[in-house]
């Protein structure tokens, strides 16, 4: 077996084992290790949260005075001490929606988001840059002032998009790939850090 694959299937295993409803919950742990981005006590935003995964980190990582909030296109099975809520992103409201269903501020934005893939790589790139692009906008509606994200991005020639839009908005951008993250696929996460503040 190839070792990508044996890697794949390890944190497979590890995540049914420890009772993750996905393999990504390890991308989170792991850049969080290193970066910091979620504390105890955090109010966090999850777009495009389904299956749960990472909403099952924030709430472990957030503890038990953290608020973890996730919204997604698909319907997400409950988490205990978790809310959850199914709605597009790109719907022209969306910001007004998550506002009315929980009208506070956030601590953290993350966002895993990844359309349904074509297969052709160069279109998949660019609808995932383009709903990475709506996460940003959102973030910067919702986020407190000295508030951090995360966006994973499919890497490609949009991808300095993301970067150079987030360095608008956040004092310190940066890029991560975790070892739960196979070294083949596209995939990085850019993490942002010190929200500038709201600009209505
Ligand atoms: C890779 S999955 C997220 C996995 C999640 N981080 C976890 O650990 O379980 C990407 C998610 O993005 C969601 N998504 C794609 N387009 C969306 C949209 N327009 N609005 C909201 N969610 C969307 C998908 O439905 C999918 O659940």
């Amino acid at each position: 077996m190839k070792i990508e694959n044996a890697l794949r299937d390890q944190y497979r295993k590890l995540a049914k084992d420890q009772g993750y409803r996905s393999r990504s919950a390890y991308k989170l742990l792991e850049i969080n290790n290193k970066h910091n981005v979620i504390e105890p006590n955090d109010t966090i935003l999850d777009i495009g949260c389904a299956p749960g995964g990472w909403l099952q980190v924030a709430k472990k990582l957030s503890g038990p005075t953290g608020t973890v909030v996730g919204v997604d296109i698909n319907l997400t099975k409950t988490i205990t001490e978790v809310s959850t809520m199914q709605l597009d992103i790109e719907d022209p409201d969306a910001i007004e929606k998550i506002r009315k269903n929980f009208p506070f501020s956030f601590d953290v934005v993350l966002s895993d988001l990844s359309p349904k893939v074509s297969g052709i790589w160069h279109f998949d790139h660019e609808r995932q840059i383009s709903l990475t692009l709506v996460a940003l906008q959102i973030s910067s509606k919702l986020l407190k002032r000295g508030g951090n994200a995360i966006f994973k991005i499919f890497d490609g020639s949009y991808s300095g998009d993301v970067k150079q839009e987030a360095a608008k908005i956040f004092m310190k951008v940066t890029t991560s790939k975790p070892k739960a993250s196979r070294q083949k696929s596209s995939e990085f996460y850019v993490i942002c850090s010190e929200f500038k503040g709201k600009r209505e």
